[in-house]
């Protein structure tokens, strides 16, 4: 089996969404032994904590790999929360009233915080969380069924959305604000995600 791409975590993050760990067992509805819950406590008043299954730094299993090749994707969304989320998650904390309303969509969200902080703290209408990884998906959709208190009216929705894949499903005209962080590092992937996606947006705004 050829192994194109793998990553892992060599520094700490900024921790501007101050995270500490709850559990680092296998947990009774978790499907994997390497997972922990991480608590992040959103620094403002009044919101919600979220508690988020990830995997525990330097877990990787083969089948990760064996998923990745099947689905022409990488691993980077299984090893961390990456610097950049929390930075992402950050700016949106601060500048909550862009979402009010808004149908949201996040593109490779790895472990999705700025979705899951814009769903918690902002009155957007909706949150779409979206990776190209299938088991990535699934953390996320886990998230979501165990964060379900935390969201207000907000809709939360995880989405399989692979941006290099002409099949991708159509999400023109369905979404107001589209935010990604750390999407463009590896050769190869497109400096503009979702080409491949029917979107139609009023407005890019790069951020
Ligand atoms: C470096 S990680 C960043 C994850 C998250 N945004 C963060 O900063 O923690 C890149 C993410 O993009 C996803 N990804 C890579 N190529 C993709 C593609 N072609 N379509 C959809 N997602 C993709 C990966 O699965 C991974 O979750």
């Amino acid at each position: 089996m050829g192994i194109k791409r793998i990553s892992r975590k060599n520094s700490q993050g900024f921790n501007l969404i101050p995270s500490h760990v709850v559990d680092q067992h296998e947990s009774k509805d978790s499907n994997h032994s390497g997972d922990a819950c991480i608590c992040y406590t959103l620094p403002i008043d009044g919101a919600p904590k979220l508690i988020l299954t990830q995997r525990m730094d330097n877990y990787a299993f083969l089948g990760d790999f064996k998923i990745c090749n099947r689905y022409d994707i990488d691993n980077t969304g299984l090893v961390c929360n990456w610097p950049s989320e929390d930075v992402l998650a950050c700016f949106c904390l601060s500048h909550k009233d862009i979402f009010r309303s808004k149908r949201v969509l996040e593109l490779g969200a790895g472990y999705g915080l700025a979705g899951f902080v814009i769903a918690a703290a902002t009155e957007a209408s909706e949150v779409v969380i979206s990776d190209g990884n299938p088991q990535v998906v699934d953390y996320i959709q886990h998230n979501i069924k165990a964060n379900y208190g935390s969201f207000g009216e907000t809709i939360v929705k995880s989405l399989m959305l692979h941006w290099n894949q002409e099949e991708t499903v159509n999400i023109s005209n369905t979404f107001d604000i589209i935010v990604a962080s750390d999407c463009t590092f590896f050769k190869g992937i497109p400096q503009r995600p979702c080409s491949n996606c029917q979107m139609v947006v009023d407005e890019i705004r790069i951020l």
